[in-house]
């Protein structure tokens, strides 16, 4: 019964990645946050506090995108769905750019950092090291902007074997948004709690994929010796 569920869903999942019109559909997806954010802003549909509204949903499009893009290899070796690696690094970008766009919103917006006359830089320096979630959120960033930055083929080829464990740097950058997310709340902490239990979720099962890898791999002659 098990065994025909998960037959059936990895079916399932095989002929959504392999479908002709896969990609596009997941780009069309990822645009959808941003739009949505757009038609808030334009009808005046942002609330009482319209720069916290920006700052949530720019904060959690970017944790959305971030662990999307997280869950992509995990489902791929459960589900044996190899189709689904094409998006992987789409996926990282898109969470960039919901990254991006929320740090310029914090710029731009809570700091009024939109021109050089406006910049006061020693009150933003002050407010990342003041405001602890503030670092916590700058660290994610700047791993998350350094694994953009290296995404490409040309750095793939580049940095050889030393791309992937660089790009493993990427469950750092969840831990710090996460982290980042709770010492925002002031009592309830139960949302990002949630996000806590999803990345805990997919490390257990790198963790256990990487187990059972590693155990079904032949000794070297050398380590036998
Ligand atoms: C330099 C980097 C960053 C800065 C300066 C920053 C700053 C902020 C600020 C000022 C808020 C609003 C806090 C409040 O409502 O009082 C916020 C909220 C948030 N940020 Fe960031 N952030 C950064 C990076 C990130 C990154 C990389 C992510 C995710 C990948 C993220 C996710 C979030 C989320 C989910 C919220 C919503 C919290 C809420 O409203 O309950 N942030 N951030």
């Amino acid at each position: 019964m098990l065994k025909a569920g998960y037959a059936q869903l990895s079916r399932l999942l095989n002929a959504i990645a392999n479908w002709r019109y896969f990609k596009p559909a997941v780009f069309a997806g990822c645009t959808v946050p941003a739009l949505m954010l757009g038609w808030k802003f334009w009808h005046d549909q942002l609330g009482v506090d319209p720069l916290k509204t920006l700052l949530h949903d720019s904060g959690e499009n970017a944790l959305g995108m971030l662990f999307a893009a997280l869950s992509v290899t995990p489902i791929r070796r459960v589900f044996k769905v190899n189709g689904i690696q094409k998006v992987r690094r789409m996926l990282g970008v898109w969470a960039f750019f919901y990254a991006l766009a929320h740090v310029c919103i914090y710029l731009g917006l809570d700091q009024l950092c939109y021109s050089f006359e406006t910049c006061e830089f020693r009150a933003i320096v002050n407010d990342v090291l003041k405001r602890k979630f503030i670092f916590m959120g700058m660290i994610a960033f700047s791993i998350m902007t350094l694994l953009a930055i290296t995404s490409t083929s040309g750095w793939v080829r580049r940095l050889k074997k030393r791309w992937q464990t660089l790009h493993r740097l990427v469950y750092v950058a969840a831990i710090s948004a996460v982290i980042h997310f709770v010492w925002i709340q002031k009592s309830d902490i139960s949302e990002p709690l949630q996000w806590a239990g999803w990345l805990t979720l997919l490390l257990a099962i790198r963790v256990y994929l990487s187990i059972q890898k590693r155990w079904a791999t032949p000794p070297r002659l050398a380590d036998r010796a």
